[in-house]
């Protein structure tokens, strides 16, 4: 069997369709353009970029119904390799739709439909048994899966001696911290949740990051700023690198793309300050394309050159 170095889960993945329209008006039948459908979800996201920068990695996600079904074509049209928990529940999909009139965007999302114990114990037997060196676990939980869902998982990583990267929010991440991962994502809103203050200022979120690692908690922590960039804090370094000025389209897998070229970076033994210029050029890159879209390599590298730099 093909041995992967990077292995991403998506516990509650979906289906996204996406178009356009003229005008939002109630009661009347809104016309929408030919859609577009994308595999969804923080793992398989994350796999997508990694297969954007010329890497491989191989998906481990849940999938039921016929949306499964598709959910399966589109991995597979990704060229991403997979392996499917199939679920009792079908997957769920999202509806994202652009009014041409106004250029804004609505996403319309469905909460993933609960596990079984056994789908969710074949999950976890699945990742116990692939000991990858990076374990990325990205994501919202389903409706009912018990918030230590993923600290079970960062238990895992550690028997397994897998690197785990955390890009969750809330109390599943709050958890997966009390057995500790490798490296974590939390954006600021996420990451002064998790410190349990309304606001973080920029200023604020190194002594922030540096406590959780001081607690032995996390080994790295990147906080992302959305459009004014991000922070990457460890023990002994703060790196602050500025997101490029881009033509800015959608934000929709910024966060994801982001995680994809750090992982992508770290499994290629870049360094540090390469690792969040790859994460950053990402996912500014990916603000540059439309709807659910990540981003384009040449988009990417051309950031990243930019950012060496910085
Ligand atoms: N408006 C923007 N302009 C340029 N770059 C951006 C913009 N928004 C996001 N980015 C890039 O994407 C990265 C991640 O974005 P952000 O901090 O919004 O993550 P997030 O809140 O986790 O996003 P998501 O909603 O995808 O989960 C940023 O660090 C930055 O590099
Ligand atoms: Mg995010």
């Amino acid at each position: 069997m093909k041995s992967f170095d990077i292995v991403t889960l998506t516990v509650n993945p979906s289906v996204d369709k996406s178009t356009h329209f003229s005008g939002l008006i109630a009661e009347q039948k809104i016309r929408c353009k030919d859609p577009l459908f994308d595999a969804g979800g923080g793992g398989i996201n994350v796999s997508k970029a990694i297969e954007r920068l010329g890497g491989s990695s191989l998906a481990v996600f849940t999938s039921g119904g016929p949306v499964g079904e598709m959910l399966k074509e589109l991995v597979t049209k990704e060229k991403i390799d997979y392996e499917v928990i199939e679920t009792e529940t079908g997957t769920r999909e999202n509806f994202i739709a652009v009014d041409d009139n106004t250029n804004s965007q609505y996403r319309f999302g469905f909460d993933g439909d609960v596990l079984t114990d056994s789908e969710v114990e074949k999950l976890l037997e699945t990742i116990s048994n692939l000991k990858p060196k990076f374990l990325v676990a990205s994501g919202s939980l389903n409706e009912g899966l018990s918030s230590d869902f993923y600290q079970k998982v960062a238990e895992i990583a550690k028997t397994s001696n897998s690197k785990l990267i955390v890009d969750t929010s809330g109390q599943a991440l709050k958890k997966v911290l009390e057995t500790g991962a490798y490296l974590i994502k939390p954006n600021v809103g996420e990451l002064a949740k998790l410190v349990g203050v309304e606001r973080l200022e920029i200023d604020e979120v190194n002594e922030a990051a540096k406590k959780i690692i001081a607690d032995g908690r996390a080994e790295i922590v990147v906080v992302s700023l959305g459009p004014q960039g991000a922070v990457l804090v460890t023990k002994n370094e703060y790196e602050f690198v500025p997101a490029p000025n881009v033509a800015k389209k959608s934000t929709v897998g910024a966060g994801d793309s982001m995680v994809g070229g750090m992982v992508w970076a770290l499994s290629q033994n870049r360094s540090l300050k390469e690792v969040i210029r790859w994460g950053v050029a990402c996912g500014s890159a990916a603000t540059m394309n439309e709807g659910t879209q990540l981003f384009k390599f040449e988009d990417a590298n051309r950031l990243f050159e930019w950012l060496k730099n910085k």
